[in-house]
């Protein structure tokens, strides 16, 4: 199918994704989702924030999730990020269930696998970004000079190899942001997921992080999800995963993906 979007100056192919698992040779996908639900209630209220989503994910893509407020973004991510555990359905992540993980469990892989970034940086405003950064291997038998070694290298990584003493308040927004990226780097995971990385930046700032998502995906092969509102940024991933009501209404591939760098239009937004 083909979707123009409102921009002026480019029309972005989109193939949907097949529903079964795509043959991509002999390697299973990393992430297998099927018929995932995520039931809330709160007295009275029943709030069915997933209902019945199926999808994979194969090692090494960058893809993004887009959908209305309250459509289930964030819940799928919790459930793909191993935070929460879904009602019912199936998630299996590199041939494990995870579904049927306890908490120890799921911290265990979390730590090993996963990195968060998030609108807010949540940074600790008092530290270095270094220290920021060495947080989650605090707790590893790793040396102290190995840590600081590995998180120098993952604010290289991010660009900011040239503010690694300063604290967050002598940072910009996009800076901040990069510390939170080279902080969820720094245990080397498989899987990025990025919950609205750009929603609190302003839309240049936006641009230049989404293209450091798109090098340390080509460069280092990171798995990137990342949930956005914005059609501009969703653009510059290879798929495009689209939620209402808890569910999966597209799953597209991006034929074109645009580079880091092109010029926003002006209508931009879905
Ligand atoms: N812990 C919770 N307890 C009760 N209801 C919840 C909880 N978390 C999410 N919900 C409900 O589930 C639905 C999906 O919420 P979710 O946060 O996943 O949406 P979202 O797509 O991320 O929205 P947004 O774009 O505003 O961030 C909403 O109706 C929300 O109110
Ligand atoms: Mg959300």
């Amino acid at each position: 199918m083909n979707i123009s979007l409102p921009f002026t100056h480019t029309t972005i192919a989109e193939q949907p994704v097949s529903q079964n698992t795509p043959d991509m040779g002999t390697d299973k996908p990393m992430i297998v989702i099927h018929n995932l639900t995520k039931v809330f209630t709160m007295g009275d209220n029943v709030v069915h924030a997933l209902d019945g989503a199926s999808f994979n994910i194969e090692k090494g893509e960058l893809l993004a999730i887009m959908g209305p407020s309250g459509s289930g973004k964030s819940t799928l991510m919790s459930i793909v990020g191993c935070l929460d555990v879904p009602t019912s359905g199936s998630y299996i992540l590199d041939d494990s269930p995870v579904e049927k993980m306890n908490d120890n469990q799921l911290a265990d892989i979390r730590s090993r696998k996963i990195g968060f970034v998030f609108q807010q940086f949540n940074l600790l405003s008092r530290t270095s970004a270094l220290e920021n950064v060495m947080l989650p291997l605090t707790y590893t038998n790793q040396s102290g000079r190995i840590n600081r070694e590995k998180s120098m290298q993952a604010l290289e990584m991010v660009g900011l190899k040239e503010r690694v003493y300063h604290h967050p308040n002598e940072l910009s927004g996009g800076q901040q942001q990069r510390v939170a990226i080279a902080r969820a780097l720094v245990n080397n995971p498989s899987i990025l997921i990025a919950d609205e990385p750009t929603g609190a930046l302003d839309s240049k700032t936006g641009a230049e992080i989404m293209g450091l998502f798109q090098n340390l995906h080509e460069e280092f092969g990171q798995t990137i999800i990342m949930v956005t509102h914005d059609a501009f940024i969703a653009h510059h991933t290879d798929r495009i995963i689209r939620l209402a009501d808890g569910r999966i209404i597209s799953d597209s591939l991006n034929a074109n993906p645009l580079k880091a760098g092109t010029l926003r239009p002006d209508a931009e937004n879905n």
